[in-house]
Parts: C-alpha cells; sequence; structure tokens
C-alpha cells in the first residue's frame, strides 16, 4: 500500500535521497525546504513527489504548510538542518554568538520538534518519525553538536508519547556524507581526507547510505526499534 512521506529539506543532499528512494519504492512524498529551486528539481520526473516551501523553524510557515498537507502522514523524516556556523557572518560580540548559536538550535532542534507538534495528530498508526542527527553529537561541535545531542535526547521523550499509538521515533546519525549542500564551499581537501581516514571503511558515506537506513526505520522490520540513535558513519568512532 502506499504511504505518505514528508521529507523535510528534501531539496537537496540527504533529503532528496530519501525522497527519491521512497517514491521509487511507490510511496507518495511531499519535500519542503525554504528554497522551491532545489524542491522543483527534487520532483523534476517524478509525479509522485510534490514540493511544497517551507521554513521550518517557523511556526506560522508550519501553520501555512498544514492546509496543504494530506490528513494522514505515515513518515515524518525531519531531515532539515545544518551547521548555521558555515552561513555566519563575521561579528564576533556577545549578540552575534547568541543569535549564531540560537540559529543551530533552531534549525537542527526546534525544527524537528516545531514540526513534528503540528503534524501530531496526523501521524499514522504504524508510521514513523525518523530524525536526522550527527556524529558530532558525540565528537563535540559547538552548538551545532549540541543541537543535534538535544534532539536525540528530544527523541526519547518523543518515542515514549508516541509509542502507544504504534509510531516509532529514532534518530539516524551520520558521519561524514559527500555530494550534499552541507559544507557550502568550505570543506578543504585536507580535512575531507582526514574525514575519510577517520572511517573504518575508508570511504566518505553517500546519501543513498542514509536514505537506505531511513526507509529500513520506517519499515515493517524495524517496529520494535524506537528512542534509538543509530550511527550510520562507516565505523568512524565516537568519543563517548
Ligand atoms: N552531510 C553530512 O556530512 C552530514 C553529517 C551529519 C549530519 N547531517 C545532517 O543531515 C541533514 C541533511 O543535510 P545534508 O548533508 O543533506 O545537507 P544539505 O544538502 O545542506 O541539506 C539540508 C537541507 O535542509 C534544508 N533546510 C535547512 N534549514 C531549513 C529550514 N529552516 N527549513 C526548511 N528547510 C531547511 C535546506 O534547504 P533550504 O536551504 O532551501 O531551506 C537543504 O535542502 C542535516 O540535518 C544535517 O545536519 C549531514
Amino acid at each position: 500500500m502506499s504511504r505518505t512521506i514528508l521529507v523535510t529539506g528534501g531539496g537537496t543532499g540527504i533529503g532528496r535521497a530519501v525522497a527519491h528512494h521512497f517514491a521509487d519504492a511507490g510511496d507518495e512524498v511531499i519535500v519542503t525546504g525554504r528554497r522551491p529551486g532545489p524542491l522543483d528539481e527534487t520532483a523534476a520526473g517524478r509525479p509522485a513527489v510534490r514540493p511544497l516551501a517551507c521554513d521550518h523553524t517557523d511556526p506560522a510557515a508550519l501553520t501555512a504548510l498544514l492546509a496543504e498537507l494530506p490528513e494522514r502522514i505515515d513518515v515524518l523524516v525531519n531531515n532539515a538542518g545544518g551547521n548555521t556556523d558555515l552561513d555566519a557572518d563575521d561579528a564576533t560580540d556577545l549578540a552575534a554568538y547568541a543569535r549564531a548559536f540560537r540559529a543551530n538550535l533552531d534549525a537542527n532542534l526546534l525544527s524537528a520538534a516545531l514540526t513534528t507538534r503540528a503534524l501530531d495528530d496526523r501521524l499514522a498508526a504504524g508510521g514513523a518519525v525518523v530524525h536526522l542527527g550527527s556524529i558530532a553529537a558525540d565528537h563535540g561541535n559547538g552548538a551545532y553538536g549540541a543541537a543535534k545531542a538535544g534532539l536525540a535526547s528530544w527523541n526519547i521523550g518523543l518515542s515514549r508519547t508516541l509509542g502507544p499509538r504504534d509510531i516509532t521515533a529514532n534518530v539516524v546519525s551520520p558521519g561524514y556524507i559527500a555530494d550534499t549542500d552541507f559544507f557550502r564551499d568550505q570543506l578543504t581537501d585536507e580535512r575531507r581526507d582526514h574525514l575519510v581516514a577517520a572511517a573504518a571503511v575508508g570511504r566518505a558515506g553517500s546519501p543513498a547510505d542514509i536514505a537506505g537506513t531511513v526507509a529500513f526505520l520506517a519499515s515493517p522490520a524495524a517496529r520494535h526499534i524506537t528512542g534509538q540513535v543509530l550511527n550510520v558513519n562507516g565505523g568512524t568512532r565516537g568519543t563517548r
């Protein structure tokens, strides 16, 4: 039976791969993000993919999105996010620090919490919520890592709330994934080589690696997995 899947941040990188994976499997997929252009590219040639612009940190935008969404969502993939420090300005005063810290919390933690809350009464029994965390939660990486660690903690409570409704809630925590817009143009060759060498498998992850794991967590095979963080990092060791 075809399911309805919402993939936030589905215009690029991991979100696009997740959207294509579900659509190719026969599901109806809605992709969201702030920029319509990448969303249209994700949907191009795939009638099962519907693009809708939305900023998932903005309660008003989310409320408006609800009017465009179906009454039933089987799988919610809270993928929107990223390290907002990569887009920050050069200001160094305390107000700038607060602004930058809040931007990471908003993009990676509040966005998932707000989206899940907005959709709460549309999440269907037998369904799944999957968030994109990060290895940064374990390695420590400023406000970005703290936001992803907070996401994992918040998900534990969510799993208890949704469990009695037969809905699972998990975090997929990637290591270094190539072929996304995550690093903008700021990943040096040296840093990339270091990230690849840190993985036991000696290669970068791909968006398809993550899409396969998200699909597994949303599948009948994973109904007793909830409240977990699943590391998908090629064997890169965490620090805790
Ligand atoms: N690539 C990696 O190595 C890596 C590693 C660990 C974790 N992750 C996580 O994986 C997820 C996907 O990242 P990616 O690697 O695929 O990078 P990406 O290509 O930059 O994708 C992030 C997507 O999120 C969307 N987005 C960001 N803020 C948003 C907001 N407020 N509202 C709606 N959409 C928003 C962006 O679209 P718009 O700008 O158009 O809104 C973009 O399409 C992120 O949560 C990231 O933290 C990535």
